[in-house]
């Protein structure tokens, strides 16, 4: 079963928040841009008969809600909110896939030693070029005066591969994407342009981390992934073949015997 809980952070946003299995070591799923706690759905179910399950929405998406501009960091101490409210005396694991991942770098500059574990998912350490801002900017505008669904809609070709467009995956992820708020869309794509660059302290990361990716990943493909992932002291790669971007979606099965073997 999965209960929804609402926290307020200081500023009087609301951080939505889905948690389901009652026993077990705590684990955070971080979702990526621009989806919300629906694209864990596989793993919620698998994941809460041996964890306790916690699923904060970030700002702006799902039931969350989003009022200035905020960075990545603010993501993180919202992470941490949440923490204190519901894992206040354990170490917690943490998955992030892509724009999950990019919170999952920052919380671990923050809070390191809260963490237990880490999954890496689908993402990467590198701050945006600047073609890549601009590219985010023109979205966010368009997100803003066309709405979500229209800004979003050109990201379907990078987020699945050939073979799982036309399919229902396809439509979960449209319906997510177009439930998104366009301030959340808009906002987003800003704090994602704006974000720290962590190549640098990849080889500080001590915690235990597993990055996986999808062989035909066009955002965070394998070459590089490999490349960063034997940059972390105590890090393992795992990479699916046949899948993209939304390797919890596209392959749960196999995302969650490798993330399962991972943290037990
Ligand atoms: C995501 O899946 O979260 C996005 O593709 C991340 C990004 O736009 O960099």
């Amino acid at each position: 079963m999965i209960h929804s809980i609402s926290l307020i952070a200081p500023r009087g946003n609301t951080i939505s928040i889905k948690a389901s299995g009652n026993a077990g070591p705590t684990l955070f799923l971080l979702h990526g841009f621009p989806l919300d706690h629906r694209m864990w759905l596989n793993q919620i179910e698998a994941f809460s008969k041996r964890f306790r399950v916690i699923v904060p929405e970030l700002r702006g998406f799902g039931g969350s809600t989003v009022d200035n501009q905020y960075s990545f960091a603010d993501l993180a101490a919202d992470i941490e909110l949440v923490r204190k409210h519901l894992a206040a005396n354990e170490k917690i694991n943490m998955i992030g896939l892509s724009m999950g991942g990019y919170v999952c770098f920052e919380y671990w500059r923050q809070h390191g030693r809260e963490l237990n574990k880490l999954v890496l998912a689908n993402t990467k350490p590198n701050a945006d070029d600047e073609v890549t801002q601009r590219a985010r900017l023109i979205m966010a505008e368009k997100a803003l005066s066309e709405g979500s669904w229209a800004a979003a809609a050109s990201m379907m070709d990078r987020l699945l591969p050939k073979h799982c467009r036309g399919t229902v995956l396809e439509d979960q992820m449209r319906e997510m994407m177009a439930a998104a708020a366009p301030e959340a869309v808009a906002k987003a794509q800003h704090a994602m342009a704006q974000r720290a660059d962590f190549g640098e302290l990849l080889s500080s990361i001590q915690t235990e981390t597993l990055v996986i990716t999808g062989e035909l990943d066009v955002i965070a493909p394998p070459d590089p992934t490999r490349q960063w992932t034997s940059q972390i002291p105590h890090s393992q790669y795992c990479e699916f073949s046949n899948a993209g971007h939304m390797t919890t979606m596209e392959v749960p099965d196999q995302f969650n015997e490798a993330v399962l073997k991972f943290l037990s």
